[in-house]
């Protein structure tokens, strides 16, 4: 969500003649593009400020002869904004995640030395008219893999999360608008799309006076022209529906890897966390969507040592991470977040305990991702390659699991899909080679 965004800031700054540089140290304009998700993440904000200060104080007095103006955008200003410009007065501008298509405006009162511009309002009309509708896709890579905002905010309320009062209520884009973008996208040479929302699967767009959810929303962007490979992310166990189950079945062009959060396996601490669904549940719709499609592999988000999680409930945890099996996952300590019903819960776990846990986790899912990419070695995979690699005649691609995969191959296979021989597998990546008989090994 945050690199889509900066796309999006990038974008509405061009035409007032900016571009991005490598580093700080020459840049007019800084934007720390922030999360306040976890604690770690805020905090690193502020010790990222006194750098750049640095740099900002030696530009204003120094040879350069030409100020540098120093914002922070992103959910930590939204949640902050006030104490933010408290805290480091030195910044010029302070605004939160709805109020991009603003930017021009305050660039230009910063730039007037009018003091500091703090925006951290949440418009009350849908979010994106404000913003220019091509340009709401960010191209990855080289050009042929986007994110297109397909929905943002979010209604869920989950007791331990800060996002649905930092990103705003739930929202959907239109089908027919998101379509038009797909087809803008694949007609400039994208082939794979990924359906970017805070909770995408709870997707319900109009068309023609009719609610469309993501799983016919999936089967249509799939009938346009060019567009081979689709994805969504991310998604809400409890919205999961059978329309969406069934478009892993029916649409070869849904690849075949899910991220599907479950958070815990313990039903007491997802009670707590106000999920709306347990453990058997969750296991229930992987089973579903494996007999939709039986390749399917999952990744997840886990949090361990929510307030009041036992070691009965982290061995819950424990056992449903080892009967589902993750090809890849993302997990954390519990983090509270200011204003989130779980901070204020009496309950805290202490942070070794957490911290036990977390490695143990850790151990296991690493093993499983290790396992799950150790079996790819000797399997003919499509790997979409999309990006040059760091040696001559290396190119780096996306297998359908989101694996990266290096090649040696010749310059004609890029921006395809290549049909590529699993040879080695690493901690975070594979290597492969193209299966013997390509007309393109002879390139
Ligand atoms: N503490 C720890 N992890 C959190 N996440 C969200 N809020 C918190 C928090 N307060 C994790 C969840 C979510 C992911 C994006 O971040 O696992 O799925
Ligand atoms: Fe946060 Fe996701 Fe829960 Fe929404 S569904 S409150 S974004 S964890």
């Amino acid at each position: 969500m945050n690199v889509y965004d900066s796309a999006r800031m990038a974008e509405v700054l061009a035409p007032l003649g900016y571009t991005a540089t490598e580093t700080a140290d020459d840049a007019d304009m800084v934007i720390l593009n922030t999360c306040h998700i976890r604690e770690k993440a805020a905090e690193k904000v502020y010790s990222e400020l006194g750098r750049l200060r640095q740099i900002k104080e030696k530009r204003a007095g120094g040879d350069h002869g030409r100020g540098m103006i120093l914002a922070v955008a992103g959910c930590v200003a939204q949640a902050e904004g006030a104490e933010m410009l408290r805290r480091a007065p030195f910044l010029d501008m302070v605004f939160g995640p709805q109020t991009y298509h603003r930017l021009p405006e305050m660039v230009a009162r910063a730039s007037r030395g009018a003091g500091a511009v703090l925006d951290t309002d949440f418009p009350a009309d849908a979010k994106f008219d404000a913003l220019p509708k091509t340009e709401l896709a960010e191209v990855d890579g080289e050009g042929r893999s986007a994110f297109l905002t397909v929905q943002e905010g979010c209604d869920k309320f989950c007791t331990f999360c800060v996002v649905p009062y930092t990103r705003g209520a739930e929202y959907s884009r239109p089908v027919d608008e998101v379509l038009a973008e797909a087809r803008r996208l694949a007609a400039a040479g994208v082939r794979e799309i990924t359906l970017l929302g805070q909770n995408v699967n709870c997707y319900h767009g109009q068309r023609d006076g009719r609610e469309i959810g993501l799983g016919e929303l999936i089967a249509l962007a799939a009938e346009i022209d060019g567009v081979e490979r689709l994805r969504y992310t991310t998604s809400y166990p409890a919205d999961m529906d059978a329309a969406l189950i069934a478009a892993h079945r029916d649409v070869p062009a849904l690849m075949p890897f899910l991220h599907l959060p479950v958070q815990s396996g313990s039903d007491r601490v997802l009670a707590a966390m106000n999920r709306r669904h347990d453990a058997e549940e969750y296991r229930r719709l992987v089973e579903r969507l494996r007999a939709a499609r039986p390749d399917l592999a999952l990744s997840s988000d886990f949090i361990v040592g929510f307030p009041g999680e036992t070691d009965a409930d982290f061995r819950a945890t424990m056992d449903l991470v080892a009967e589902v099996g993750f090809a890849q996952a993302y997990s954390f300590k519990y983090s509270p977040r200011p204003g989130t019903p779980a901070a204020a819960m009496d309950i805290q776990v202490e942070d070794t305990v957490k911290a036990a846990r977390l490695a143990e986790l850790q151990d296991l899912l690493n093993a499983q991702q290790i396992a799950f990419n150790d079996a790819c070695v000797g399997t003919v995979m499509p790997v979409l390659l999309d990006r040059r690699g760091r040696y001559n005649g290396q190119l780096v691609g996306r297998s359908p699991y989101m694996q990266a995969v290096h090649v040696d191959a010749p310059e004609a296979c890029f921006g395809e899909i290549v049909d590529l021989r699993i040879d080695a597998a690493h901690a975070n990546s594979l290597s492969g080679g193209l299966v013997a008989g390509d007309a393109r090994l002879r390139a």
